[in-house]
């Protein structure tokens, strides 16, 4: 039996596509640390992706190609709970009952939504409207007591922890759902596009320079490198001044994030100079690390059936928290379960 004790983590993340290095230092690096103080699930949200269009072929590609970079990153299946979202069916069956808590008001207000549904409104799909909900139910099934989160969610969990709340209130079952802590990623590991530093990396940006892939070769990481945005100046001395140069900021927390040395030390190591030998030992210090999880992850997915066994591994230990909550969630708001 899997005990979710004190301290759970929850994190999810979407098969939209590649993963690229702001996933990488952004998540996936700090989830590795993660496995050893916490109880960990990791679940690729599939449920989440199908809010918009998706080609069903590459959403099951991009599925098992999450899984093959969490295990190429270090994600350890033997301590950690990874499966996809749609395997466990108590997201969706959860994911309706807060359908009928959260007020509309709550998600109206919801700037993602926003965002994502841009001018079009009425064309929007109703699920991504209720997409918070469904990020609410991957929290509280698991009992989370702690959720790591970019920028970007925060408002999404603080809405999860007002959902716990009135959940518990509106039942009277206090401290049924835990109210979950955000853990906040830091501002160097927020990396942005290395064509404009104020713009987040992403994978839907259409210029692929934009970003390094986790599955890049070395010579795509050489060449987007040396394209990079700089600035018309050598590497400043101080702090202050590299703030204001975004891209140059961007480009240090991403050395940082990968070489582990302190970015001050790092100004020292290149303050005056120009941003050619920078460029050259950056590209080094990515491919080291990223060519051998890029090779683990190109192995992996030719063996498609080892990644479903530890997919299945992981639904199975899910199941086992997630059924536990689900039922006692039906008992409390008084639907009969009735099956063998
Ligand atoms: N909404 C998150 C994102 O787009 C993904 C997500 C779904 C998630 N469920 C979650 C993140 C639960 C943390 C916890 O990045």
């Amino acid at each position: 039996m899997i005990e979710t004790n004190s301290r759970t983590i929850l994190s999810g993340v979407q098969p939209s596509g590649d993963l690229h290095i702001g996933n990488y230092l952004g998540a996936i690096k700090n989830f590795v640390k993660m496995q050893n103080d916490f109880k960990c699930f990791f679940c690729v949200v599939d449920l989440h992706a199908i809010t918009v269009k998706q080609n069903p072929e590459l959403l099951s590609r991009n599925t098992l190609e999450v899984v093959a970079t969490y295990i190429a990153s270090g994600i350890n299946p033997e301590k950690s709970v990874i499966f996809n979202q749609s395997s466990v069916s108590a997201h969706a069956e959860l994911s309706w009952i807060f359908n009928c808590v959260t007020r509309m008001g709550w998600l109206s207000r919801m700037t993602q939504f926003k965002d994502k549904a841009g001018k079009d409104r009425e064309n929007a799909s109703s699920g991504l409207f209720i997409y918070p909900n469904l990020m609410a139910a991957d929290i509280l099934l698991y009992k989370a007591t702690h959720v790591p989160v970019g920028n970007d969610q925060k408002q999404h969990l603080e809405l999860t922890r007002d959902i716990a709340q009135k959940f518990n209130r509106d039942f009277n079952c206090e401290k049924f759902f835990p109210i979950p802590e955000p853990i906040i990623e830091d501002n160097t590991s927020r990396i942005m596009s290395l064509k404009d530093g104020n713009q987040k990396m992403s994978k839907s940006d259409l210029s692929d320079n934009s970003r390094i892939s986790m599955t890049d070769e070395t010579d795509s990481i050489v060449k987007k490198i040396k394209k990079a945005k700089t600035a018309d100046v050598n590497m400043p001395s101080t702090m202050n001044e590299i703030l204001k140069l975004s891209e140059i900021n961007n480009l240090l927390n991403i050395y940082s994030g990968f070489s582990g040395k302190e970015k001050k030390i790092l100004i020292n190591e290149y303050q005056g100079k120009n941003f050619s030998k920078f460029k050259e030992d950056l590209s080094e210090i990515l491919v080291d690390v990223i060519n051998p999880i890029s090779s683990e992850i190109k192995k992996l997915m030719q063996d498609q059936k080892f990644l479903k066994r530890i997919m299945l591994e992981g639904t199975n230990k899910a199941n086992q928290v997630a059924k536990k909550t689900i039922n006692d969630v039906y008992d409390i708001v008084g639907l009969i379960r009735n099956e063998t």
